[in-house]
């Protein structure tokens, strides 16, 4: 059973792929092979993520088969970025209830509240667990549950590429031939289940032909700036360059930064952004050097709900993310560390959110 979805203009067919390095044309004309994050296959409701914990070393890919696994993939970030970890809940909601024949509503019910939790800051997730719940509340039981659900989750899936793409066409208008793009972490193609959304209108920007160099931060202390950006744009062939996160103010200083262009896990009604630890120093530093600070998210990303930054949950992680790297220990095991994973750019130091809708400048006030 295919989607059917309501809310925006969708492709007639879902491009989904099991292959491992999935090189199927998304709907912004990208000029190479893209690699998913995520591989649904619609017939035999099985998922597969690419494993991000190891790249760039290694490309491998897991199925993810049960609740527990969805769960532990989204929490180790296996799988990561706010709008892939809400797409991937949905599926592998499906994926794990998919062999019952009559799936329990109190089973689904347990399940999705634990997903929904499993991260707390990128509000895409607990807005894709809703979705879910609100199939099953309301479809008929039995083998029509899990097909109604099936089919919101293949939709959340195809909702998220295109927002994506309508990103890339709004955004790539603020990027001039020649511009220096300074992002962070990883909010491109293995964040969510298109082109991205920060370096989405960097793609549609190369798409049309204009020349653009990304400088990714490296983006302490799980490093998805290095390992995965700088990974992700290599493979796509366009420049880009790692610094250190230290570095971003001198690089601006020096006059070799554009504009800054980055993701968001949530984003507050009065436009105050969560995003990856870092993000705010970089906002304070373009603000300094009179450089736009542009912010690229789907309305997933926006919760009318939470008033400002300051009613943003954010996660905590384990101090040994900052105590160790791999097997080598870099703090003493001991010492106490700080280790948020996200942090909060006030509205004011935002030029412009862009959103699959447009792009959107101060004052912002978003509703539902
Ligand atoms: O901890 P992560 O890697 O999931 O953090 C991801 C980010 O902070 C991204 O910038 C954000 O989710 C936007 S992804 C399109």
């Amino acid at each position: 059973m295919r989607a059917t979805c309501h809310p925006r203009t969708l492709p007639p067919t879902l491009p989904l792929s099991l292959s491992p390095l999935c090189t199927l044309p998304l709907s912004t004309p990208v000029h190479h092979a893209v690699v998913r994050a995520l591989h649904w296959n619609a017939d035999s409701r099985t998922l597969r993520i690419l494993d991000q914990r190891l790249l760039p070393a290694e490309v491998v890919e897991r199925e993810l088969r049960t609740i527990d696994e969805v769960e532990a993939a989204i929490q180790s970030l296996a799988v990561r970025g706010a709008p892939a970890i809400g797409v991937a809940a949905a599926l592998g909601l499906v994926a794990s209830f998919a062999r019952e024949a009559v799936p329990s509503r109190v089973a689904l019910r347990a399940a999705i509240d634990r997903l929904a939790q499993a991260r707390p800051t990128a509000v895409n997730l607990s807005w894709a667990m809703a979705r879910m719940r609100r199939v099953v509340e309301s479809a008929v039981g039995g083998a029509p549950l899990l097909d109604a659900l099936a089919a919101e989750a293949e939709c959340l899936l195809a909702e998220d590429e295109s927002m994506c793409a309508a990103i890339g066409r709004h955004g790539a208008a603020l990027i001039a031939d020649g511009a220096r793009v300074m992002t962070h972490c990883n909010a491109g193609t293995l964040a969510t289940s298109g082109i991205g959304t920060a370096l989405a209108p960097v793609y549609a920007a190369v798409a049309a032909g204009r020349r653009v160099e990304v400088i990714a931060c490296e983006t302490r202390p799980l490093l998805q700036g290095s390992r995965i950006t700088a990974w992700e744009l290599d493979r796509a062939g366009i420049p880009v360059t790692v610094c250190t996160d230290s570095m971003a103010a001198a690089l601006m200083r020096a006059g070799r930064v554009d504009l800054v262009l980055v993701g968001a896990d949530r984003i507050a009604a009065n436009g105050d952004v969560a995003n990856k630890i870092g993000t705010y120093a970089l906002a304070v530093a373009a603000s300094h050097h009179g450089l736009p600070m542009y912010v690229a998210a789907p309305s997933s990303t926006i919760d009318a709900q939470t008033p400002d930054g300051a009613a943003i949950p954010i996660e905590q992680r384990a101090a040994d993310e900052v105590r160790r790297l791999g097997d080598r220990q870099l703090a003493p095991a001991t010492v106490a560390v700080h280790n948020p994973a996200f942090d909060v750019t006030p509205a004011a130091l935002v030029t412009a959110i862009v959103t699959d809708a447009g792009i959107v400048r101060p004052p912002y006030h978003f509703t539902q």
